[in-house]
């Protein structure tokens, strides 16, 4: 089986996560990513992962003629669709890029999908779209989408309506949006990760970085919340169970009668609070972690997780490995990172 599926954004965390997932299920991942947003050291581990050199094509997906070209070189058996900006804190300080970016990349590649008659799509959406919700912590896809809390959510929220639209104006295609709760992780091998630019937004890679000594102490984001131990309750996935889970989907889609639109969460159904990540890493490590209970950030939510029988009952896809995996595999590719600096 050769089926080729477009991967935009593919050098990326999830996406190179998703490449590897893809060829072992014996699909030929095709690349679309112009490097803005990731680094070589990822196509590095990639190809020694693979046990060959991924096939890259550095084109921007805000470049429609480019786009195009993709799409007649290939007979895409699908395409998933993660290229966007994703960083919370900045999207508040570049709305404009993170609109443009972010909508007119999906909306070019959704054209494409209509020009070339690709009919299976995966888009790269989140549990922002659910907001602070109100009352239960645990979300499913039926829980009411509420108005994000920062443009990069917005970017999620008018992605699913764009898609919405499309879907009822398409009846060929096959359409799903995955919504992912907090990835976290490495692959197994170490070779490939989540790689920041500049100082981490998000809590795994900052505790890694600290405890690897590039920062003097983690600071938490308050511990005054109501929850169990005053801190911030998300669901941790691990990055190999999401790429998995974006494997499950498109063989859903191509299995599909025509003319479908589903949103699915993609979480492991259990929440952990800051304080316990703390915790699990001093165990996972054996390692301490300096870290200071600091003022509450603006934005956060304080409880979500989520509701993942749907993932299950629809894709046949469950969450396999735990915080602890995800510990243990993050901290192991921050010491790669460290060993390889050092070459
Ligand atoms: C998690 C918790 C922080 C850093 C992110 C992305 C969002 C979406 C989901 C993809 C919060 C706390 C963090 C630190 C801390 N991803 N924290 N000290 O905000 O849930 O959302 O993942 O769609 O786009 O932003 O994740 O990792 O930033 O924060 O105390 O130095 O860790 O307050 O409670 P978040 P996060």
């Amino acid at each position: 089986m050769n089926k080729f599926v477009l991967v935009t954004g593919g050098a990326g965390y999830i996406g190179s996560h998703t490449v590897v997932a893809l060829q072992q299920k014996g699909y030929t991942p095709i690349i679309a990513d112009d490097f803005r947003n990731a680094n070589e050291v990822v196509l590095k581990g990639l190809t020694q992962i693979l046990g060959a050199t991924p096939i890259l094509h550095r084109i921007d997906v805000c470049d429609a003629a480019a786009l195009n070209q993709l799409f007649e070189q290939y007979n895409f058996e699908g395409v998933i669709h993660f290229a966007a900006y994703k960083a919370v804190g900045e999207s508040v300080e570049k709305p404009l890029a993170y609109y443009q970016n972010n909508l007119v990349g999906l909306i070019n590649v959704l054209s494409m999908l209509e020009k070339h008659d690709v009919r299976n799509f995966v888009f790269s959406s989140s549990c922002t779209v659910y907001g602070e919700p109100k009352g239960e912590k645990e979300v499913s896809e039926s829980t009411p989408k509420q108005a994000p809390e920062s443009p990069y959510g917005f970017t999620k929220w008018m992605g699913e309506q764009i898609i919405t639209d499309f879907h009822k104006s398409s009846a060929k295609s096959k359409l799903m949006n995955l919504r992912y709760f907090n990835p976290v992780g490495a692959h197994a091998s170490a070779l490939i990760g989540e790689y920041p630019i500049g100082k981490p937004n998000n809590l795994l890679p900052f505790v890694t970085q600290t405890a690897i000594g590039k920062h003097a102490h983690l600071t938490v984001f308050g511990d005054d919340y109501p929850t169990r131990d005053g801190s911030c309750i998300r669901d941790y996935i691990h990055v190999t169970d999401l790429a998995e889970a974006h494997v499950a989907a498109l063989e859903f889609l191509a299995k599909a009668e025509n003319g479908l639109l589903e949103a699915v969460n993609i979480g492991t159904g259990t929440g952990s609070s800051v304080l316990e990540i703390v915790a699990a890493f001093e165990k996972v490590t054996g390692k301490a972690l300096p870290h200071q209970i600091g003022p509450r950030r603006a934005g956060d939510v304080v409880e979500i997780y989520a509701n993942a029988s749907k993932g299950q009952e629809l894709l046949g896809w469950k969450a396999r490995l735990t915080i602890e995996d995800a510990i243990r595999d993050a901290w192991a590719w921050e010491n790669y990172l460290a060993a390889s600096a050092q070459q």
